[in-house]
């Protein structure tokens, strides 16, 4: 899949709200509406409370997604993700974020996503501060900015998220987008927008609703799109 992708704005529907008993049907829903990155949460029960899905999960949607022209961006919400990266590659991402305060060797768990060939980013909680991105520039494909603390969908974006991406915005070059996650919707995303975010998540607001490609239109038109 191509990286100019993120040349434009993408909103990126994320499974953990999702229907699992219907999981394919779901996502070819949000593609078909559009929808060209879909976004997985892995959680272990360590670095975030919640236990979520693996591997297997992301092998049995990856092929659909790809044969529909989308990219398959997994966030990893897991202590040391360096050791997970290969078996994540294997199933079928394209991207693969690593939190920055999940593994004290953050720039050598980037060089393994790259060598697994995939596009390399950099999740960063709330409470750390934006400037940590600027040693690892030349390492990212893209930095994804929590706007809520990460384990649970649903949740009301952090305020303090707008100036936030205001400062790391001003520290990334334009090659690297900034990906918002947590409490997106129609209000937010725009607000997202306007302080530098180009990729938004979207969970509980598309898949939440009774008509996830109607909330995804919603989402994508409150952005322009
Ligand atoms: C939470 C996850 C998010 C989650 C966002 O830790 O990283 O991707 O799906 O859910 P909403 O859009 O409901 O805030
Ligand atoms: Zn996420």
């Amino acid at each position: 899949m191509s990286a100019d992708l993120f040349s434009r704005p993408q909103v990126a529907p994320s499974i953990l709200s999702a229907d699992f008993t219907r999981l394919g049907e779901q996502v070819a829903s949000v593609m078909d509406a559009g929808a060209r990155v879909i976004h997985v949460d892995v959680m272990d029960g360590h670095f975030v409370p919640p236990i979520t899905i693996g591997p297997l999960v992301l092998e049995a949607i990856a092929g659909q997604i790809h044969d529909a022209g989308g990219f398959a961006d997994v966030h990893l919400m897991i202590e040391r993700p360096e050791r997970h990266v290969e078996d994540f590659a294997k199933a079928g991402a394209d991207s693969i974020t690593v939190h920055y305060e999940a593994t004290p060797h953050v720039h050598y768990a980037l060089s393994k996503v790259h060598d697994s060939g995939c596009r390399a980013s950099l999740a960063i909680n709330i409470s750390t501060p934006p400037d940590v991105v600027a040693e690892l520039v030349d390492e990212l494909d893209m930095v994804l900015c929590m706007t809520i603390n990460p384990g649970w969908g649903g949740q009301k974006i952090v305020e303090s998220s707008f100036d936030k991406l205001e400062r790391l915005s001003r520290i990334l070059p334009d090659r690297v987008p900034i990906e918002v996650d947590g409490g997106i919707d129609p209000e937010t995303a725009p607000r997202c927008a306007d302080s530098g975010a180009r990729v938004f998540v979207a969970g509980s607001y598309v898949f939440g609703s009774d008509d996830p490609p109607g909330a995804y239109h919603q989402i994508a038109s409150s952005l322009g799109l």
